[in-house]
């Protein structure tokens, strides 16, 4: 066993918080990292004394641990080999697709499965010699889900708790995958299992049951050597007061303002934000968007879509697809329906920081969330929580975790495109009493079930998961 760090809370995510970046002046710098994960962590490690290991991007090979903004960061480094094996290759070429529905086709390869393990070894390491004795660590998402099991092996003492952002697909799918016992096996090394929705919880359940025969009952699985793990749902969240106090900023107020006036002031602005990711669904929202121009509901003069879409995963051959056709499909539809100063899509690609998030939300009367599936979906989340006027309209996919807690909003099949138009156009025409009661009620939810309700949820149950020994992390 390898002796033990001084960290009572290791967080181990593949993502660092920042991304290693060149600035201007060509000497390296940093820049917060794009995705909900990274969105919903910081936080956490804020309230807690903790370190976060994780990647920093690009292939640099001698970074050492730093301090960012008050927290404590340790990068762990990539081969360019790796980088092309186990992110771009098993990570987001074979998992991202099968969990999130094979939206797109999932690429099956032995070297990209040899590197994940040997990337998934290299972090638990990594943990296990930073961990003090008894310590938690709480391991995040797709990219690592051996790490539990390694980790288990090197350092039996730790309280170790694994949650996953994305969906965990149902078995049908799940079982397409050559190595699906070893990557069950890798998360039974944890004690508690965290998912964001019930059904990524029974169908992990259900898959340990079939293929690897441990007994189960209800959300526990009995291991062979005694041990119990308990898989349960814990919707992921944002810090809604956090956003609120952002949005009611006189700074914000004025430059959602000014954005829209940079717009032209029309009379509605529709907004989406996205990683510029196949399972987000910018293509058909923008296409129907276009469609109900076309069809004379509305003109560029009343209405402008603003699509902010950060790039992603660059080097995958399905997103350089996906870029290159809403590109096209940008330029068809502003070239066709736009008038001089009046795109009908404001199309960006730019990473901004939370307060210019808050703005541009500030600014939006109808946000337009329309994924194919998505685990939770943030953004969603971020906008409920800067309309403290009760008013604004949510338009969200079914297939987005957080349409469970957002009832109220206007819900949508985005495989469905007349479907998606009428949604469209009733949060347009909706009168100020109908957005406002849909409004509140969607904020209530959000500003109960916030970021730091879900870490006490999970951390909490993570405690209690293995009775009194090691040290007890404050949620
Ligand atoms: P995912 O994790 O798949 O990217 P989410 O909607 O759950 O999707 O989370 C996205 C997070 O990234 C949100 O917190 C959002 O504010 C942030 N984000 C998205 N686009 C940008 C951008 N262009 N600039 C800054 N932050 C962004
Ligand atoms: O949960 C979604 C997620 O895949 C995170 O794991 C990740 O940090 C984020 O989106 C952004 O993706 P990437 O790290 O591949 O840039």
């Amino acid at each position: 066993m390898p002796s033990a760090g001084t960290a009572d809370l290791v967080i181990v995510a593949n993502r660092l918080p920042v991304d290693r970046v060149t600035l201007a002046d060509g000497s390296p710098g940093w820049r917060t990292s794009p995705g909900g994960l990274v969105t919903a962590i910081e936080p956490v490690l804020r309230a807690n004394d903790g370190v976060w290991v994780g990647w920093p991007g690009g292939t640099e090979q001698d970074l050492q641990p730093f301090e960012f903004d008050g927290l404590s960061l340790v990068p762990m480094t990539m081969s360019a080999e790796e980088v092309k094996d186990f992110y771009e290759g098993f990570s987001n070429g074979t998992l991202w697709p099968l969990y999130h529905d094979v939206v797109a086709k999932p690429e099956f390869h032995r070297e990209w499965w040899d590197a994940y393990v040997g990337v998934n070894q290299r972090f638990a390491e990594k943990a296990a010699e930073l961990a003090s004795e008894g310590a938690t660590v709480w391991v995040h998402d797709y990219q690592l889900q051996l790490v539990p099991q390694i980790l288990r092996s090197l350092r039996p003492d730790l309280r170790i708790g694994f949650y996953l952002h994305i969906p965990f697909p149902p078995a049908e799918l799940f079982q397409q995958l050559p190595w699906r016992r070893q990557i069950l096996e890798g998360l039974l090394g944890a004690d508690l299992v965290g998912f964001q929705m019930n059904g990524g919880a029974q169908n992990f359940v259900r898959l340990v049951r079939q293929r690897v025969g441990h007994k189960t009952h209800r959300d526990l699985v009995y291991l062979p050597d005694g041990r119990t793990v308990k898989a349960a749902a814990f919707p992921i969240s944002i810090d809604a007061k956090g956003f609120e106090e952002l949005a009611r900023s006189e700074r914000v107020e004025k430059r959602a303002e000014t954005i829209r006036d940079a717009l032209g002031s029309p009379r509605k602005v529709f907004l989406g934000v996205d990683r510029l990711d196949y399972t987000k669904g910018i293509y058909a929202r923008l296409r129907a968007f276009s469609e109900l121009i076309i069809d004379g509901h509305f003109d560029v003069e009343d209405a402008v879509f603003v699509q902010v879409a950060t790039p992603s995963r660059e080097q995958v051959e399905q997103y350089r697809i996906l870029r290159d056709e809403i590109d096209r499909l940008v330029g068809h539809i502003n070239g066709d329906l736009g008038r001089i100063g009046r795109p009908a899509i404001s199309y960006l690609h730019s990473s901004y920081p939370r307060e210019e998030m808050a703005a541009l939300y500030r600014a939006a009367d109808i946000m337009v969330v329309t994924p194919y599936r998505d685990g939770m979906n943030l953004v969603a989340k971020e906008y409920v929580a800067t309309r403290y006027e009760d008013d604004g309209a949510l338009v969200l996919s079914e297939f987005a975790g957080a349409a469970d807690e957002l009832r109220q909003a206007w819900l949508v099949n985005p495989y469905d495109i007349n479907g998606m138009k009428s949604a469209l156009l009733e949060a347009y025409a909706a009168d100020e009493r109908e957005r406002g009661r849909r409004m509140k009620a969607m904020r209530k939810t959000v500003l109960q079930h916030d970021v730091a309700a879900w870490a006490d949820a999970f951390l909490l149950e993570l405690a209690a998961a293995r009775g009194a020994h090691g040290k007890t992390v404050r949620p």
